[in-house]
This record gives structure tokens, sequence and C-alpha cells, in this order.
């Protein structure tokens, strides 16, 4: 009996084992694959450091749904798109970034994100600088 708890208890342990091995596997190979580093995009701002912290940010947080274009948010890179939303101007755009739009969520999931870091984001995604 007690031999049969020990083999279950030993078999748990490797279930566990392994789907704790699957996870970080399956997590470092996202690592590579984060949007932001490869998209090829030249933008000045990304080579000060206060830029390139914006720009992880904006993987983090912006990219869940400004790469796919979920729930119709506009496209990074969609500069056609992008130049109507601009012509709102960037108070009434950081406005609307801070407090939510329609399907945009307030501070877009980046809680830590200032009006700086959204600025560059902003030009990132337009196309401009
Ligand atoms: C959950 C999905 C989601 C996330 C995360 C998200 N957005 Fe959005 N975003 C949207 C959608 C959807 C729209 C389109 C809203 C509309 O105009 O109806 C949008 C629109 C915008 C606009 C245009 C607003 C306007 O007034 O036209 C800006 C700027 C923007 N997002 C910036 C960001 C930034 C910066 C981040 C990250 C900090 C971010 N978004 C994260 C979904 C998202």
């Amino acid at each position: 009996m007690k031999a049969l708890l020990l083999r279950m208890f030993i078999f748990r342990m490797l279930a566990l084992a392994s789907i704790l091995g699957l996870l970080s596997t399956s997590l470092s190979a996202a690592e590579p694959n984060l949007p932001g580093n490869d998209l090829g995009v030249t933008n000045p701002s990304m080579s000060d450091s206060a830029g390139s912290e914006a720009m992880a940010k904006w993987a983090r947080s912006c990219a869940l749904c400004h790469i796919t274009g979920e729930a119709n948010a506009p496209v990074v890179g969609d500069t056609e798109e992008w130049q109507q939303r601009l012509q709102k101007g960037e108070a009434a755009l950081l406005n609307n970034v801070v407090n939510g739009i329609n399907s945009m969520p307030p501070l877009g999931y980046c809680m830590s994100c200032e009006a700086a870091d959204f600025r560059v984001m902003i030009d990132f995604m337009a196309g401009v600088k």
C-alpha cells in the first residue's frame, strides 16, 4: 500500500515537472517572436533609451491588438488609417489612449506608461518620424 502511494506521488511529481517544463519551453520559445523586435522599422526615437523603453512597453501591451487589428484596432504601419486618426490632433489621441475609446482599453493595458511613452508609440504605429 505504501509503495503504491509512493509511486503515485512520484508519478504526480513527474507529471507536474513535465507540465512546468513545457510551460517554460513554450514561454522562452515565444520570446524571440515578440513583436517589435523584427519589424524592421527604423525609428530614430527608438535609439535613445526612453524610446526603446517605450517600444518594449508597446510590445508588451499595445502589440496585442495593434499588430493583428484586433477589434478593429488601427494596425501598426497602416499609414493611411493612422493619418486619419492623427487628424484629430495629438491631444485628442492621447486623451483617447488614456481614457480608452470603444474597444480600445484605458491606457492600452499599460499601467506604467506615461504621455511621453504614448507619443513614441503613436508615432511608431503611424509610421511618422
Ligand atoms: C485590447 C486591444 C487593444 C490594446 C491592448 C491597445 N489598443 Fe489601441 N486601439 C484598440 C482599438 C480597438 C482601437 C480603435 C478604437 C476605435 O476607434 O473605435 C484602438 C485605437 C487606438 C488609437 C487611436 C485612437 C483614436 O482616437 O483614434 C491609439 C492612438 C491607440 N489605440 C494606441 C494604443 C496604445 C499606445 C496602446 C498600448 C499602450 C494600445 N493602443 C493598446 C485596441 C487596443
